[in-house]
């Protein structure tokens, strides 16, 4: 989704707001802009496409200007051309503003600015905005109160960056609904959508929340409501290294971060396990035994690949603790009338945590009474905020639209979860040891799975060509198949799809034949017999297989036509090494048709609006 970045300071802003930019690239985008105050004018360069083309405009500019700020723009309203990419300027060109989120009465207001004399020039609801406040600093000359009361006539969700001439160093900020962080530097200051942008220049660091408002300028930062009352709030440290948003030597931050999953696996559990006890150790949760002790029934709520690991989350938490479970799309919860009764504790997955679909529904949740609890990534995000408490997965920044590592991590978490609740109810300590065991092996055995990415290449130059894949699995694998599916055709545009492996006579069969290749995920595990009838079925087709199997599977091999092996575990651990292949063969597929696998077409990494 759009990135944001703004900065007030000595240096000059240009470099540090293409800098920005380009550190926020991996969030999906379409065209670029950038404004600079320049002896008190606001210079407006931007760009259709990727930055490279705003970059040629801006190459060899001379801009000394020290506040600015920047923009990556992913359509919502308005195709992606010049004219709509941010910042949008209004009638006068006395204010810039850049902005991520809707605002969903615009067209109200456009007809009213219009009757006052206003004239759009874009397709985009952003624009108004400029507008209202153009029209506000009309009647009382204070550009802080005329972002307030433009903001007050706003409906729809946001992160904006307002600059005007008339105040050259000052920067305002707001947000409702679209993260925005605050950094604080040295005589310098700035805000971005991505803590990312600035983690080069500080490392200190303030989230904002809903409903607040940043002044910023070279002698500080002040917050406060939109409604101007003071706030007061936390400086935080970011942790990371930067190299964890550099490529590292690898050709796409998605193969780096696939590589990494040895690492990032330990990662999410390191410290978290009490082997002789059989117990997990998770100190976010710690305070909430007792909600979970009693808990009937658990929710999990999440979108894209994290509802794919809640979907692993139910087999695992129904076997082990035999509680029930539901998956939700966190889009047709938050729509829904769903029933939260008494002990009904909601599990809300998301990478990024900032998910607008997730964060709404986490909040309906919440509003009807159910303890919701976070399974994030990204630290201080929104979710992992507005949530009673929960669990980071600590896998480190996702980069990659496609998310890799956050899906295992996630897997490996909501394990140890299942153990948390599989322990609080019947499972006794010996069985909690082996289960605690077995995971701390996990990390090892993805290493040596690894080690088959260029036999995986050689399978994806076999059927780089084909226009359609099935993907197949049952039990814990089925959800397996629906993201192997769901990862090809984010990042190689081949269509593809994921089904339970029986389901298949009912439907897809149809289509087999020797042009669409099926995946089929089958360890020898409980199901494993079943699995193999229903690839028989498609081999009976003509159809061509490529079988994920356990090491020592010698007898597959007579039938698939490629077979990539995996190192026997738990069943219920299996996916988390079965995903490990689906994701070298869509990357090594993507790279062999030539798509851009970090930052794949109308894809964004953190889907912030609905
Ligand atoms: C987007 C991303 C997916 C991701 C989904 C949910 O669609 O492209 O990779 O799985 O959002 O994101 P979240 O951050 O909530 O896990």
């Amino acid at each position: 989704m759009c990135g944001i970045i703004g900065y007030v300071g000595k240096k000059q802003a240009l470099p540090i707001v293409m800098n920005g930019l380009k550190r926020m690239e991996y969030r999906g985008y379409d065209s670029a802009g950038i404004a600079i105050v320049e002896n008190r004018s606001l210079e407006i360069i931007k760009e259709a496409g990727k930055l490279g083309e705003l970059e040629k405009l801006v190459d060899g500019v001379q801009l000394h200007g020290t506040v600015g700020m920047g923009h990556t723009r992913w359509a919502t309203h308005g195709v992606p051309n010049k004219t709509n990419a941010h910042p949008h300027t209004g009638e006068s060109g006395n204010f810039a503003v850049i902005h991520n989120g809707i605002i969903e009465n615009y067209a109200s207001l456009k007809i009213e600015l219009e009757s006052k004399g206003h004239t759009f020039h874009t397709d985009t609801d952003t624009e108004t905005v400029v507008h209202l406040v153009e029209e506000f600093y009309e009647a009382n000359h204070d550009f802080e109160k005329a972002v307030r009361e433009a903001l007050y006539c706003i409906t729809g969700a946001y992160g904006f960056v307002f600059l005007c001439r008339h105040e050259p160093d000052k920067i305002i900020a707001a947000r409702q609904g679209s993260p925005l962080v605050l950094g604080y530097g040295k005589d310098e200051f700035f805000v971005a959508s991505d803590a990312s942008a600035i983690v080069t220049h500080t490392r200190q660091v303030t989230f904002m929340d809903d409903h607040e408002m940043a002044i910023l300028s070279p002698r500080g930062i002040k917050i406060t409501t939109i409604d101007n009352q003071p706030v007061v709030k936390k400086v935080e440290e970011i942790t990371y290294d930067i190299s964890q948003i550099e490529k590292s030597g690898y050709a796409h931050f998605m193969l780096k971060e696939i590589f990494e999953q040895p690492s990032t696996i330990l990662d999410s559990m390191r410290g978290r396990t009490v082997p002789d006890d059989g117990l997990p150790r998770l100190g976010g949760l710690a305070e909430h035994m007792d909600t979970l002790a009693k808990a009937k029934k658990i929710i999990f709520i999440a979108c894209g690949t994290s509802w794919h690991a809640a979907l692993v989350g139910e087999y695992m938490l129904e076997e082990f603790a035999r509680i029930n479970v539901e998956v939700e799309y966190a889009s047709e919860f938050r729509y829904r009338n769903p029933i939260i009764e008494k002990n009904t504790v909601v599990f809300v997955i998301s990478q990024s945590g900032e998910t607008a679909d997730t964060l709404a529904a986490m909040r309906e949740a919440k509003r009807r009474g159910a303890a919701v609890f976070g399974i994030c990534n990204v630290v201080g995000s929104s979710i992992a905020r507005e949530s009673d408490a929960g669990v980071y997965i600590h896998a480190g920044p996702e980069i990659g639209v496609a998310s890799t590592k956050a899906f295992t991590s996630q897997l490996t978490v909501i394990a140890l979860i299942t153990l948390l609740f599989a322990r609080l109810r019947n499972m006794s300590a010996v069985e909690g040891k082996q289960i605690i065991e077995e995971l701390l092996a996990i990390p090892e055995k993805v290493k040596s799975i690894l080690t088959n990415s260029d036999y995986i290449r050689e399978i994806a130059e076999t059927y780089m060509d084909k226009r359609n894949f099935l993907y197949l699995g049952r039990g814990y694998n089925f959800p397996v198949a629906l993201e192997g599916a769901l990862k090809l055709k984010e990042i190689s545009y081949i269509h593809a799809e994921g089904y339970p492996a029986a389901e298949m006579k009912h439907g897809p069969i149809a289509l087999i034949d020797d042009d669409m290749p099926t995946v089929i995920i089958a360890p020898k595990d409980a199901i494993y017999d079943k699995v193999m009838s229903n690839l028989e079925e498609v081999k009976a087709r003509g159809g061509k297989i490529i079988a994920i199997t356990t090491e020592g599977n010698n007898e597959i091999n007579e039938k698939a036509d490629h077979v990539i092996y995996i190192p026997k575990t738990h069943d219920f651990l299996s996916p988390i090494l079965a995903v490990i292949p689906l994701q070298l063969l869509s990357y090594h597929m993507a790279v062999l048709r030539g798509c851009n696998v970090d930052q794949p077409r109308n894809l964004a990494k953190s889907v912030t609006v609905e």
